[in-house]
C-alpha cells in the first residue's frame, strides 16, 4: 500500500506548527496504525530527519495514550477503537491521511502529536477516590447487596481510559463525558456515598478551572468514545451536582 501522510509537526509547546507531507510505501493492511507510524519514523531516522513524536504505551486499547486525529476523527474511522487497535486495512492504496494532535486549550501540544492531558489527572485528583478502607479489613463483598443493573453501569463507567477523544470530538472541547464517567462509577455504588457531595462539586469545579468548555448535548463525544461511554453519565452527573448544591 502506498500512502501520503500529512502530519502536524511542532517542535515544542511555543513553536509554530505546520502540516508536513510524507510519502510512505510498503504498508501492509495487517499492520496497526501505530506500526505504520513506526515505519515512517524508521525511514525518517534513516534519512537523518527528526521522527514524529506520538504517545503510546499498551498498544492494546487500555492506557488511553495513543491519541491522534486521523482524517478529522479522534482515533480514526473505526468505531469503539483506539488508534493502536486500528488496522491499515481500513485504508486504501493511494489514500492521503491527515494526522493531527487533539485540539483543545486544556490539552496544550507538547510536541508534534503529543498533548499534555494532565488536566484530566487533576480532575481525577479533585474527587475520583473513596475513603473506605478496602485493604486488610474488607467486608465480604456480598454483605452489601448492589443491584446488578447498577453494578453493570458502574463497571461500564469505569472502563473510561481517559484518552480525551470526547474532548477532541466536542465543538466546545467539553470534558463532561470523561468527568461524568468518573463521577458515575462512584455515584452508583454505596462505597461512593461518603464523598458524593464534595466529589461532584470539586470535580466539576476543576473541570472549569482547566478551561474545558460546556456541554451542549451534541453527542459527538459518545460517538467517538473508544469505550462507548454513554451520555446518560452526563445526565447523572448533572443530577448529582444539583443534589449536592441543594443539600449544601
Ligand atoms: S469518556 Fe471515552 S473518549 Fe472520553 S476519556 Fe473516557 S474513554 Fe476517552
Ligand atoms: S497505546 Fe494504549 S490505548 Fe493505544
Amino acid at each position: 500500500m502506498k500512502l501520503t501522510l500529512k502530519i502536524w509537526r511542532q517542535a515544542g509547546p511555543e513553536a509554530k506548527g505546520k502540516m508536513v507531507t510524507y510519502p510512505l510505501d510498503g504498508i501492509d493492511g495487517d499492520m496497526s496504525f501505530l506500526e505504520m507510524m513506526d515505519i515512517l519514523n524508521e525511514n525518517l531516522i534513516n534519512q537523518g530527519e527528526v521522527p514524529v513524536e506520538f504517545d503510546h504505551d499498551c498498544r492494546e486499547g487500555i492506557c488511553g495514550s495513543c491519541n491522534m486525529m486521523i482524517n478529522g476523527q479522534p482515533h480514526g474511522p473505526q468505531k469503539l477503537t483506539t488508534t493502536c487497535q486500528l488496522h491499515m486495512r481500513k485504508f486504501n492504496d493511494g489514500d492521503t491521511i491527515t494526522i493531527e494532535p487533539w485540539r483543545a486549550a486544556a490539552f496544550p501540544v507538547i510536541k508534534d502529536l503529543i498533548v499534555d492531558r494532565s488536566s484530566f489527572d487533576r480532575i481525577q485528583q479533585a474527587g475520583a477516590y473513596v475513603s473506605v478502607n478496602t485493604s486488610g479489613n474488607t467486608q465480604d463483598a456480598n454483605s452489601i447487596p448492589i443491584k446488578k443493573a447498577d453494578a453493570d453501569e458502574a463497571f461500564h463507567s469505569a472502563t473510561c481510559i481517559g484518552c480525551g477523544a470526547c474532548v477532541a470530538a466536542c465543538k466546545n472541547a467539553s470534558a463532561m463525558l470523561f468527568t461524568s464517567a468518573k463521577v458515575s462509577q462512584y455515584a452508583l455504588l454505596p462505597q461512593g456515598e461518603i464523598e458524593a457531595t464534595d466529589r461532584v462539586m470539586n470535580m466539576v469545579r476543576q473541570m472549569d478551572i482547566e478551561g474545558f468548555g460546556n456541554c451542549t448535548n451534541t453527542g459527538a463525544c459518545m460517538i467517538e468514545c473508544p469505550k462507548g461511554i454513554k451520555l446518560e453519565n452526563i445526565a447523572r452527573m448533572n443530577r448529582e451536582y444539583l443534589k449536592a448544591e441543594t443539600l449544601g
